[in-house]
């Protein structure tokens, strides 16, 4: 099923039929470069490599499951964003989709801010030296501590999402001499093609404010009265995994309109705007997303245009690409356990991770991509179902693919475009063990997240 054409939720009407899978790749031993974080390749032995290290080496060293992150890759696509929107924009990386001290890092040397929407990713920014002013905080239920603790670090903005919030966080800033920079989180009415779980701008939600019955106005007029707020703008993110502009458009529109009704209303021109992310990625070879360099231009020629017919001076357009960045950039590497021929339906190949490390495809009926990656295999296509060695039935981490009909146990095979909310929504289910997410990068591995023991369960389980 392409994303393209993907909606996949209950909201949405164009679901392809049960059992629907596509046919085979002409050749399965052929890597998508489409899917692949950039310095994955086939050794000469037909082994999976990247960075230079082949998947066995990688096998021996780190164990299985885990997850392999390129950083090369991961540099270069925060370029490629920051690049794309140029100097008069900002890009947020959206650290939910994955965050770690290292990654903290590699965004500051390259030049992105970062989106936190919990204390404890603001702790990880903060102690990895991301500046505190490149830092948005988001959520739809700060806690009064993770507020006190962003308004005295000088987080550069929150984002307000209620009407409650925009009196707390004034009466905190104002409590601690501040005036606290902050945009107004709106909800645009969009209906984002997507699954329902992460779709975020139709009305029937919790996150934002409603623009309609002017309650955005409301908010606005609210926080311009406040001393503790130093309103900077507004914010809209529409939802995730989305291939069509024309969501992002509407809401762009909206929020330009928005904009012209505040110069209207109060004489102020607010000074920016945020788009949100919600960029879609390659998980098959179905998905055609776009590049961010048209991303940036679509939606910058649609806010000049709309400034221009609402006499309004264009805003700086900051953005907050989570998945578009880190999703392309790992790959999720298991050894194959158990193979189960079931006669007539498809053969079930379960290995040593399963729903703890990627909980996706049981949650959003997400589709995947996997590959055997130990060798190379001129056998004949098989159909198979990649499960985990969890206790139930929906523990599937891709529902349809191909694998040669050698596949065996010991054999690796690779989920590839796993580096967006797969670790960052890994648990502990069964007492798995979460795996690490190891850098690779120029020859060299490293791990970045480690591995848990079972002596981390336990110091959890104090008896
Ligand atoms: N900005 C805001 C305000 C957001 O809420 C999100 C995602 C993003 C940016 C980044 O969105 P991205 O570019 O990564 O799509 N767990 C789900 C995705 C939930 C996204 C929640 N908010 C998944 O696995 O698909």
């Amino acid at each position: 099923m392409s994303r393209s054409a993907h909606p996949a939720g209950p909201r949405h009407a164009d679901v392809l039929p049960e059992g629907h899978y596509s046919a085979p790749a002409a050749d399965l031993n052929a890597l998508d470069e489409k899917v692949w974080s950039r310095t994955v390749t086939r050794d000469a032995d037909g082994a999976l490599t990247v960075g230079g290290i082949t998947v066995a080496r990688l096998a021996e060293e780190f164990g299985t499951p885990a997850y392999f992150l390129d950083e090369s890759d991961f540099r270069a696509r925060c370029r490629a964003w920051a690049d794309a929107f140029g100097p008069d924009a900002d890009v947020f990386y959206a650290g939910k989709a994955f965050l770690s001290r290292a990654v903290v890092r590699w965004l500051t040397e390259e030049g992105l801010n970062l989106d936190v929407c919990s204390g404890g990713e603001l702790t990880t920014a903060l102690d990895a030296g991301m500046p505190a002013e490149r830092i948005a905080f988001h959520g739809n239920n700060k806690t009064v501590a993770e507020i006190e603790r962003a308004v005295t670090a000088g987080v550069g903005r929150i984002v307000l999402d209620s009407f409650q919030e925009i009196v707390r966080v004034a009466h905190i800033a104002q409590r601690h001499g501040v005036r606290q920079r902050v945009q107004i989180r709106v909800t645009v009415g969009v209906e984002a093609h997507t699954h329902e779980f992460i779709a975020t701008a139709h009305e029937d939600q919790k996150f934002g404010i409603a623009l309609a019955d002017g309650q955005a106005a409301e908010a606005v007029r609210r926080a311009l009265s406040l001393d503790g707020l130093d309103l900077i703008g507004v914010h809209s993110h529409i939802g995730s995994q989305i291939f069509d502009m024309a969501g992002f458009e509407v809401s762009a529109r909206r929020v330009v309109q928005l904009l012209a009704e505040i110069r209207d209303e109060h004489g102020v021109e607010l000074p920016e705007i945020d788009l949100g992310g919600g960029l879609g990625i390659a998980y098959t070879s179905d998905d055609d997303p776009r590049e961010p360099h048209e991303i940036a231009k679509a939606l910058s020629d649609i806010v000049t245009r709309e400034c221009e017919a609402a006499k309004l001076r264009t805003p700086r357009i900051s953005v907050e690409p989570g998945r578009a960045i880190v999703g392309p950039t790992a790959f999720t590497l298991y050894e194959v356990g158990t193979i189960k021929p079931l006669e007539g339906l498809r053969t079930y190949v379960s290995v040593d991770g399963g729903m703890s490390d990627n909980i996706r495809t049981a949650l959003y009926d997400a589709e995947y991509s996997v590959a055997l990656v130990s060798r190379t295999s001129d056998a004949e296509p098989m159909l198979v179902r990649v499960v985990g060695k969890h206790c139930e039935s929906g523990d599937i981490v891709v529902k349809d693919a191909f694998l040669p009909a050698d596949l065996a146990p010991g054999d690796l095979i690779a989920v590839p475009a796993t580096g967006a909310y797969c670790r960052s929504m890994a648990s502990n289910y069964n007492h798995a063990l979460r795996p690490p997410v190891v850098a690779v990068r120029d020859g060299e591995a490293r791990v970045i997240v480690r591995r848990e023991t079972e002596e981390d369960l336990l110091r959890l389980d104090v008896g």
